[in-house]
C-alpha cells in the first residue's frame, strides 16, 4: 500500500516523507505543485528510492488525484498543500483561498469518491489527515489557557481564516459522509528545509548575509515553538493509533518571544560561526512597522496526544534550535539556492 503525500515538496511535507521512508513498509506518492514554497532538493536523496513517485501536479486537479489514488491504491492521504506564509496573505490573499479552502473541498472530494468505490476491507483501512494550524484559535492573552481541542475557533488573518475554514470541510465530510478523517493542529514549526521567509530561517540568513534581522513590533509576541521532526512522529503516531473523525493539537510546550527567539539564535551563531569582527549577530536585531492583526500569543495545549496516543516531543526549543541552526550552516548552498530564484528557473526548465 501507499500513501499520498501533498505539499511533499515543502518544508514540513517533505521532512515527513523522508520520516515516513525511514520508518514505514508503505510507499510514498508525493503530490506538489511546486510554487515558491516547494522545493525538489528536499527530497533529492530519494530520487533513486523504488518506494517513492514524485508527481508534480495541484490538490486542486480531481482527475489527476483520482487517477494517483487509483494507480497507487492508496491507502491514506496526508494533506500538507498549502499557501502557507501569512505575511504573503495579508498582502494578497487568493492563493489563500483557492488552494486552502478549494484546494482543500476538491481533494475531499476526489478522496471520498476513491473511498467511497474500495472494497470493505481496504474501505476501513482509509483515512484522510489534514494538516491545520494553532493561527485557528486567535490571538490569547497571557492569562489564557494554552489552546486546546474543544476551544472554539477565532481566526484573525486571511491564513488562519481559510485554513480555519479548511478543518470545518474536513469535519463536515465526517459528519456527513463518515469519511475516515483527522485534523492535527499544529504550533510553529521549525527546522531543515523551512523556506527563508519565516522568522527562523529568515534570521539564519539575514545574520550570515550581515542584513538587519527585522522583528515586527515590539518582538513580545509569543509561539509555541514545535521542531519539526517532532510533528512527523505526532502525525505518523496519529495514522496509527489516532481515533477517527478526532482533532489533534500538536504543540512543543515552548512559549517563547520572537525577541527570545531571535536573541538565543544569534547566541548559538556566536558561538558556531563567530564574526570576523568580533562583534554579535544581535546587533543586528532592527525593529520594524507591526504586522497588521499581529496575533499576540499563541499555545498549544498537546495534553490530548500525549494522554490518547501517548506522543511527547523529543526535542526542546535550545537542542531542536541548535540542530536547526547547524542545518542551515552545513546547507547554504541550499538557503542560496531557494532565494535566489535559481531554482524556480530550474524548475520551469523541466516541466515546461
Ligand atoms: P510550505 O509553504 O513550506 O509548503 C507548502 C507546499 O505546498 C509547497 O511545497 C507548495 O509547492 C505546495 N502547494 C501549494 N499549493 C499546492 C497545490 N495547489 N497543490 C499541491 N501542492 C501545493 O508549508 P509548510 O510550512 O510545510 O506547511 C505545511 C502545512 O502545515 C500547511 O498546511 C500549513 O498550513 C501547516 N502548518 C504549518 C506550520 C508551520 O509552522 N510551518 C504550522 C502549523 C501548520
Ligand atoms: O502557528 C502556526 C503557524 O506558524 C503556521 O500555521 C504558519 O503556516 C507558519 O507560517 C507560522 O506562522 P507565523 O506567522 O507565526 O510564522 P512567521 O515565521 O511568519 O512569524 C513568526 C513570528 O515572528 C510572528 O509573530 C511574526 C514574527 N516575525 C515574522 C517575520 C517573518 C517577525 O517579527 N519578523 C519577520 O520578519
Amino acid at each position: 500500500m501507499t500513501i499520498l503525500v501533498t505539499g511533499a515538496a515543502g518544508f514540513i511535507g517533505s521532512n515527513f516523507v523522508l520520516d515516513w521512508l525511514s520508518q514505514s513498509k508503505e510507499d510514498v506518492v508525493s503530490l506538489d505543485l511546486l510554487t515558491y514554497a516547494g522545493n525538489l532538493e528536499n527530497l533529492s536523496s530519494l530520487e533513486k528510492n523504488p518506494h517513492h513517485h514524485f508527481v508534480r501536479g495541484s490538490i486542486g486537479d480531481r482527475d489527476l488525484v483520482s487517477s494517483l489514488l487509483k494507480k497507487y491504491q492508496v491507502r491514506a492521504i496526508v494533506n500538507f498543500a498549502a499557501e502557507s506564509h501569512v505575511d504573503r496573505s495579508i498582502k494578497e490573499s487568493k492563493d489563500f483561498i483557492e488552494t486552502n479552502i478549494v484546494g482543500t473541498y476538491n481533494l475531499l472530494e476526489s478522496g471520498r469518491s476513491y473511498w467511497n468505490d474500495l472494497d470493505q476491507n481496504l474501505k476501513q483501512d482509509f483515512r484522510f489527515l489534514h494538516i491545520s494550524s494553532d493561527e485557528v484559535y486567535g490571538s490569547l492573552n497571557s492569562s489564557d489557557h494554552p489552546s486546546n481541542e474543544k476551544d472554539s475557533y477565532k481566526p484573525n488573518s486571511p491564513y488562519s481564516a481559510s485554513k480555519a475554514a479548511s478543518d470545518h470541510l474536513v469535519r463536515a465530510w465526517f459528519k456527513t459522509y463518515n469519511l475516515p478523517v483527522y485534523t492535527v493542529n499544529s504550533a510553529n514549526n521549525y527546522g531543515p528545509y523551512q523556506f527563508p521567509e519565516k522568522l527562523i530561517p529568515l534570521c539564519i540568513f539575514n545574520a550570515l548575509q550581515g542584513k538587519p534581522l527585522p522583528i515586527y513590533g515590539d518582538g513580545q509576541q509569543i509561539r509555541d515553538w514545535l521542531f519539526v521532526k517532532d510533528h512527523c512522529g505526532a502525525i505518523r503516531e496519529i495514522l496509527i493509533n489516532g481515533q477517527i473523525g478526532e482533532t489533534y493539537n500538536v504543540g512543543g510546550w515552548n512559549e517563547k518571544t520572537n525577541l527570545e527567539v531571535v536573541e538565543t539564535l544569534c547566541a548559538i551563531l556566536d558561538e558556531l560561526k563567530p564574526k570576523s569582527d568580533g562583534k554579535s549577530y544581535a546587533e543586528q536585531i532592527t525593529f520594524l512597522k507591526d504586522r497588521p492583526g499581529h496575533d499576540k500569543r499563541y499555545a498549544i495545549d498537546a495534553s490530548k496526544l500525549k494522554n490518547e496516543i501517548n506522543w511527547h516531543p523529543q526535542e526542546s526549543f535550545e537542542t531542536g534550535l541548535r540542530k536547526t541552526v547547524l542545518w542551515y550552516l552545513e546547507n547554504e548552498g541550499w538557503m542560496n539556492h531557494v532565494v535566489s530564484g535559481e531554482y524556480q528557473d530550474w524548475i520551469q526548465k523541466q516541466y515546461s
